[in-house]
């Protein structure tokens, strides 16, 4: 309710007294509403317009309705109440003007004792920690890191691996070609990687055996996404070669990663396969992590391993000699291992996700789970 002057019946100083007060804090409540020059001019003419301000009011419903005997101390009260009337009009332009205003010191008041805001600190992408994890398994085992470009020429990514030109191996890696080089000799032609692969090539160019590295990195294939499918992903490529290795140490050394990484009840299993740059050529199985490789779960067939009791991980073998023949080794005194992993195919097993999808679409509440 607006203020507004009362009549007075009786003229005693304590009621002139309790409606003075009442005026006077209903004059400094409006105040302390005004914000605006706008608000201002209609606060100073609900106070002090001549037609019907409450100053007029004053004037006509105390003032001039008293009593012969009380309209000296009636008009001593009125007189005062206009001197804080108007001085108030006048604090509260002022006060607009030098723009204090109750509500805009309100909103820029700085709360000193208010938490700041906190902003998270990233973590490591689950790929990534997966990579380093497996990494990490390697460099245990004396293994340096080696990397190479994600845009390679035809010679590194499949002539020196001993996929000849139109050999129909090549077909195996849907590869994305980069256009418009026609007019290059082929195995200068770039392309994106396909795998990790390459670098066993660059590093055996500028080192001598003994040789023992992990190489992480991107590859790229042509394939439509789905959710065991990415145009993107990642592997660690592994070379080991010296003097007398032979398959036994290949197969140690897998055991051994995949017991690290999955840990130490999962089994492996060697079966044959073939690629151009290993000779002989293994897939290397995993005994399922989730039907403990009983190929059952729960009574029904396991849809992991598809009831085989195994899951297949990754690509190995000893290295071709046909490879050393270009990188300059002595076919007749060295030998070696070589081997690669899908980096996401990997921590989908660790961490049990369904789409690798999800790997890349950058959804904050799927990575918020990996820090
Ligand atoms: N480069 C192969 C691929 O991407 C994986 C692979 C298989 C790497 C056997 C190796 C190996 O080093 O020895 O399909």
């Amino acid at each position: 309710m607006p203020y507004s002057v009362p009549r007075l019946s009786d003229f005693s100083p304590a009621v002139l007294d309790e409606a003075a007060r009442e005026l006077l804090s209903a004059l400094d409540q409006e105040s302390a509403a005004v914000d605006s020059e706008s608000d201002w001019k209609l606060y100073r003419d609900r106070w002090m317009a001549r037609k019907n301000g409450a100053l007029t009011q004053l004037n006509d419903l105390w003032l001039k309705a008293a009593p012969g005997q009380n309209k000296r101390d009636v008009g001593q009260r009125v007189n005062e109440l206009k001197i804080k009337v108007e001085q108030t009009v006048e604090a509260t332009l002022s006060r607009i003007q030098s723009g204090t205003s109750s509500s805009r010191l309100a909103a820029e008041r700085l709360d000193i004792t208010l938490p700041g805001i906190r902003r998270s600190i990233g973590a490591e992408h689950p790929v990534i920690k997966t990579m380093n994890e497996i990494i990490g398994v390697f460099r245990n085992l004396g293994y340096s890191v080696e990397e190479g470009p994600e845009i390679e020429t035809d010679y590194y990514n499949f002539e020196a691996l001993n996929f000849p030109p139109n050999h129909p191996a090549r077909d195996t890696q849907d590869t994305l070609f980069i256009a418009g080089q026609d007019t290059k000799a082929l195995r200068d032609r770039l392309l994106l990687r396909t795998h990790t692969s390459p670098v066993q090539i660059r590093t055996m160019q500028k080192m001598k055996p003994p040789v023992r590295v992990v190489c992480p990195g991107k590859v790229h294939r042509n394939d439509a996404p789905d959710a065991t499918h990415s145009p993107i992903f990642h592997q660690v490529e592994g070379l080991a070669v010296d003097t007398s290795i032979t398959f036994c140490d290949l197969k140690g050394t897998l055991d051994h990663a995949m017991k690290a990484l999955f840990g130490s009840n999962v089994k492996t299993r060697f079966y044959p396969s073939f690629f151009p740059f290993t000779e002989p050529s293994a897939d290397v199985q995993i005994s399922c992590i989730f039907c403990d490789g009983k190929g059952t779960r729960d009574g029904a067939p396991c849809r992991n391993c598809k009831a085989s009791g195994w899951i297949e991980l990754l690509g190995c073998g000893m290295v071709d000699p046909n490879v050393y023949g270009f990188v300059d080794y002595d076919t007749a005194k060295v030998s070696g291992f070589a081997f690669g992993m899908g980096v996401e195919r990997i921590a989908i097993l660790k961490y049990g996700v369904d789409d690798i999808q999800l790997f890349f679409n950058g959804d904050v509440r799927f990575l918020q789970q990996f820090a």
